[in-house]
């Protein structure tokens, strides 16, 4: 047999939420009648003229994608009013996390980040040999700077900032994070994950994109994973110094984004109308869920995004476990804990049903 790495063989592969195709079989439901709200997707497809724009560019699929990305840069770059050697594509923001965490981190170095945040920031770790500390949040469920900035010591060489955090949905006033940035050692690559940043309307928040452009130790990711709907095409970006990005495409994988998904990117930009609409529709939703939480006494944290981190009971999975038979799979977390992504508004409704039935079925 062959010898593996202890710390990688101790891994569970990651798992986006259970597929339906095995919710189906088990629980012995039609595979149509199953909502999947486990993943933080958006409820509804790309955005206008991507799909044409997709479909064509499958016609040249016998092609290996531009591995410098030169349309789909330009074009961020101009809805961003950057240049386009500030960013720094890959395979999902996810990818870009590994290929940070390889260039900086490594044995005998530690990644800081809080918890519980996004599962991927353990996993970049862990695949580079890289120590980490996780930091636990504050009592309203938000990254607790200070503690993540006492928590920096001579090994340090990355600090993961997800604002919006995911899975609280808690947002960090930018004031505090660019005072936290300001006390971080120059040789410590800040990363602050904006994900789900479009969905935040919140006067306290904004991007971190100025002190990314202005600092080496400083990077943004974004992704068309969420609110432009496109995560099964795989595109992220960062955000920063010219002179660090250089580095950290050292440690990447070539032709990392497909060029199906470039052209759908690219195609998705320059609708701001649409963004706002999906924004709305989004907050409008994730109100009446948080209310529907709020009546029912069950304590959730305070979301900006497009998914809630609310209490079921004492045994999450057990709790969740019921949500699933019923045919909606929603995401365990620890100590009773579960997260719900913000569905269509036939989703929520059938959501709002079964966590009735679910929290009588618990009362029993
Ligand atoms: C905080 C955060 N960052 C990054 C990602 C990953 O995005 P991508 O699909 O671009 O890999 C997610 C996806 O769930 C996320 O929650």
């Amino acid at each position: 047999m062959p010898r593996y790495r202890d710390d990688i063989s101790a891994l569970r592969p990651y798992e986006v939420g259970r597929p339906i195709e095995d919710v189906a079989r088990e629980h012995g439901l039609d595979r149509d009648s199953i909502i999947k709200l486990a993943a933080n997707e958006s409820p509804e497809g790309p955005f206008p003229g991507v799909i044409e724009a997709a479909a064509e560019a499958l016609t040249s699929a016998n092609r290996y994608p531009d591995n410098d990305l030169w349309d789909l840069s330009h074009a961020v770059a101009d809805e961003l009013s950057i240049e386009p050697r500030n960013l720094l594509f890959g395979n999902g923001s996810t990818a870009l996390l590994a290929d940070i965490t390889n260039a900086v981190g490594g044995p005998g170095t530690n990644s800081v980040y809080g918890w519980p945040s996004f599962i991927m920031y353990r996993f970049a770790a862990i695949w580079s040999g890289t120590g980490y500390v996780e930091v636990p949040l504050d009592d309203t469920f938000s990254l607790d700077l200070d503690a993540i900035a006492a928590a920096i010591d001579e090994d340090t060489r990355v600090v993961i900032i997800c604002n919006p955090n995911n899975p609280t949905g808690t947002i960090i006033p930018s004031d505090d994070i660019e005072a936290f940035i300001d006390g971080v050692p120059e040789s410590v690559l800040v990363v602050v994950d904006e994900a789900y940043h479009e969905f935040v309307d919140d006067d306290r928040h904004r991007t971190a994109i100025p002190a990314a452009l202005a600092r080496t130790n400083v990077l943004v990711l974004r992704t068309f994973s969420k609110i432009y709907s496109l995560a099964a095409l795989r595109v992220g970006y960062a955000v920063g110094h010219p002179s660090t990005l250089v580095e950290l495409r050292k440690a990447q994988q070539p032709l990392t984004v497909n060029q199906v998904g470039q052209v759908a990117a690219k195609a998705s930009l320059g609708q701001p109308e649409e963004i706002r609409r999906r924004a709305e529709a989004n907050s409008a939703a994730r109100h009446h869920l948080m209310g529907v939480m709020a009546e029912r006494g069950l304590p959730y944290a305070e979301s900006h995004t497009n998914f809630i981190f609310f209490r079921l009971g004492d045994q999450s999975r057990g709790a969740t476990e019921e949500f699933t038979k019923r045919g909606v799979i929603i995401r365990p977390m620890s100590k009773g804990w579960a997260r719900v992504t913000v569905g269509s508004p036939d989703e929520n409704k059938i959501f709002v049903a079964v966590l009735d039935e679910v929290l009588e079925s618990l009362a029993d």
